[in-house]
């Protein structure tokens, strides 16, 4: 039976590729959480996969802490590079697909057209520039890696943008939340299914794909929207990114063309009003 690693099991797309794995019996999933393997520990991957016959290897782990990253450079490029250079070269030795997640923040938002996976990088914060090393290392290591850029990832798991705003509406009576930032939310659950496909169907491809639901959204209106959902009569203010200060730069426009991942798996992407409600009806249950 092949075999399918999954570090940083704790995390959001982690924990959804768990919740999917009993509808893929043919595989035997091995999840190591940062504690169990962390992933910047070169002696421990080598070992876990002496001992462990590996066929695939999905990198979740990473340094997500998008703020704290400009203060924290080198923890940030260890895990979110160093780290996965390494994995990639592992991988290769063992002959380990691997496939490794980034993210939208490698490009500037300078272009306002979905971003297509050869548009030109160019990060403006350190989240971004550790990422965006991750990637070239890893295809540098491992030319069969497979990297998959994603943004605005929510689930019913972990802290993310859909969670904090149901907080903040039970709490406050009117929040502000920034409306001149646009991309695309991405629901865990959706890109757990799209790896689980690019695995299941035998797709060789390696190389970059872009992926998120469909739609192009601001985060004042995904907090409207998530709003709707829940019939919350919480005030929400637009504001600009100038109004809201944060250690860290983000790209004014991130919207990815996740057409490569259609065509390859011929599959249609939800949209993210669609999955929204999927994830806010788990969380209000
Ligand atoms: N979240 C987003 O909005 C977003 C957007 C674009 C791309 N992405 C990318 O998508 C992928 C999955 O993100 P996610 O939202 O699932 O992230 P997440 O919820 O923050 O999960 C990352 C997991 O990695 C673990 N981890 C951190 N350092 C580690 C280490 N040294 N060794 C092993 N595990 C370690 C974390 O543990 P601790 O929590 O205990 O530190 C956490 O459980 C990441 O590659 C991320 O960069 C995310």
């Amino acid at each position: 039976m092949p075999k399918i690693l999954v570090t940083g099991a704790n995390g959001q797309l982690a924990s959804e590729i768990k919740i999917l794995s009993p509808a893929y019996p043919q595989y035997h999933f091995l999840f190591t959480t940062k504690e169990e393997l962390p992933v910047e520990n070169s002696e421990a991957l080598k070992s876990f996969f002496r001992e462990n016959k590996i066929d695939y290897c999905i990198n979740c782990a990473a340094y997500t802490a998008v703020d704290k990253a400009e203060s924290e450079k080198e923890k940030a490029f260890l895990i979110n590079a160093v780290a996965v250079g390494e994995l990639a070269k592992i991988c290769f030795a063992h002959e380990a697909k691997f496939i490794h997640i980034s993210t939208d923040y490698v490009y500037n938002g300078s272009i306002h057209q979905p971003l297509k996976e050869e548009n030109p990088v160019g990060p403006i914060n350190v989240y971004g520039e550790s990422k965006l090393n991750g990637e070239e290392l890893a295809l540098q290591n491992n030319p069969s890696t497979l990297i998959i850029r994603t943004s605005w990832v929510y689930s019913s798991f972990g802290n993310n943008f859909v969670k904090t705003m149901l907080r903040l509406f039970r709490e406050k009576n009117e929040i502000n939340v920034i409306n001149d930032q646009f991309g695309s939310p991405t629901y865990a659950a959706d890109l757990a299914e799209v790896i689980m496909k690019f695995i299941d169907k035998g797709s060789n491809f390696s190389g970059i794909v872009n992926y998120s639901n469909s739609g192009v959204t601001t985060w004042y209106e995904f907090a409207e929207e998530i709003k709707l959902l829940v019939n919350s009569n919480c005030k929400i203010n637009p504001i600009p990114t100038s109004a809201y200060p944060t250690p860290a730069k983000r790209p004014l426009y991130s919207v990815l063309d996740a057409s490569k991942v259609t065509e390859l798996l011929h599959l249609q992407i939800p949209s993210w009003k669609e999955s929204l409600k999927k994830c806010v009806d788990i969380l209000k249950a």
